[in-house]
């Protein structure tokens, strides 16, 4: 890819977001915004709103699936997801996730399945892991499938780092920014950076001319990330690095609660919502 060389180089806003756009945007100091989405009555909302990437993230699993963490998600779940989300929008980067168990035993392997979630419109795939994974990254990338990288928590890995807890802290900051260079270096054309301290983040981000996409690693990421029923306040509880834009589960619940209580008061439907004949 040729870049301008000026670092007051000017990006210009997209028609439809493209892979090259990504290291383009962080050239220019503008801000990549990501948001999950795993159905088509969300996904249209979020393109609607301006979003520049859809992430159709494992947490799935969590949102919609109901289960309480990445690991039983199945490559057939993340299809169908990125399979809808793909139909119903047409200018953001699609990101497909690759579910625990479909990429990590070998490039071949990760390679089929990531052609799956192409197949289905991702336009995109992203898995969890840094250096191991360079051969994969270098496979998929030659074989027309860009790759976004995740460091940091790796949420499939939570067995073995014991939780959700911050990575790269101490001497685990350098092996994060060669897992991030060897991850660039391999073809990757932006690294999810998910909790790692703030200063941290700053500098992978700076060794990097692709994007980092923070998800609680700070504002010096090259853009952000979060999961869409955590912002909307889905939830009662989030994680702090998380801020509620909205309060959506009030006022669904209010909805629901003004629906069934005009239901059983008579009140809907009124004449307006029926023909006598
Ligand atoms: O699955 C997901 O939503 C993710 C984000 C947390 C980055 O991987």
């Amino acid at each position: 890819m040729t870049m301008p060389e000026s670092s007051d180089y000017q990006f210009k806003e997209p028609k439809k977001w493209r892979m090259h756009h990504l290291a383009q945007a962080k050239q220019a100091g503008r801000k990549i915004t990501m948001i999950t989405a795993y159905d088509a009555l969300t996904a249209p909302i979020f393109e609607e709103a301006g979003v520049d990437m859809i992430l159709v993230g494992d947490s799935y699993g969590n949102v919609q699936l109901g289960y309480s963490s990445t690991i039983p998600v199945t490559i057939e779940d993340m299809e169908r997801a990125t399979a809808s989300v793909a139909r119903s929008v047409s200018k953001p980067i699609i990101v497909g996730d690759l579910p625990f168990g479909t990429y990590e035993a070998s490039p071949q392997t990760a390679f089929d399945n990531a052609a799956r979630l192409m197949r289905v419109g991702a336009n995109a795939v992203k898995f969890e892991g840094g250096a191991e994974l360079a051969d994969t990254v270098k496979l998929l990338t030659q074989g027309g499938i860009p790759v976004v990288g995740h460091l940091g928590f790796t949420p499939q890995s939570e067995n073995t780092l014991g939780g959700p807890r911050m990575q790269g802290r101490g001497e685990a900051k350098q092996r994060m920014i060669e897992d991030a260079l060897a991850l660039q270096e391999a073809g990757a054309v932006a690294i999810v950076l998910e909790l790692v301290p703030a200063s941290v983040a700053k500098e992978v981000s700076e060794a990097l001319t692709v994007p980092t996409i923070g998800i609680g690693a700070g504002p010096d990421t090259d853009g952000q990330v979060l999961v869409w029923a955590d912002m909307a306040g889905m939830y009662d509880w989030v994680p702090s690095f998380v801020k509620k834009f909205a309060n959506l589960r009030e006022q669904l619940k209010g909805a629901v609660q003004d629906y069934t209580s005009s239901v059983k008061d008579g009140s809907f439907p009124a004449q307006e919502n029926y023909k006598i004949d």
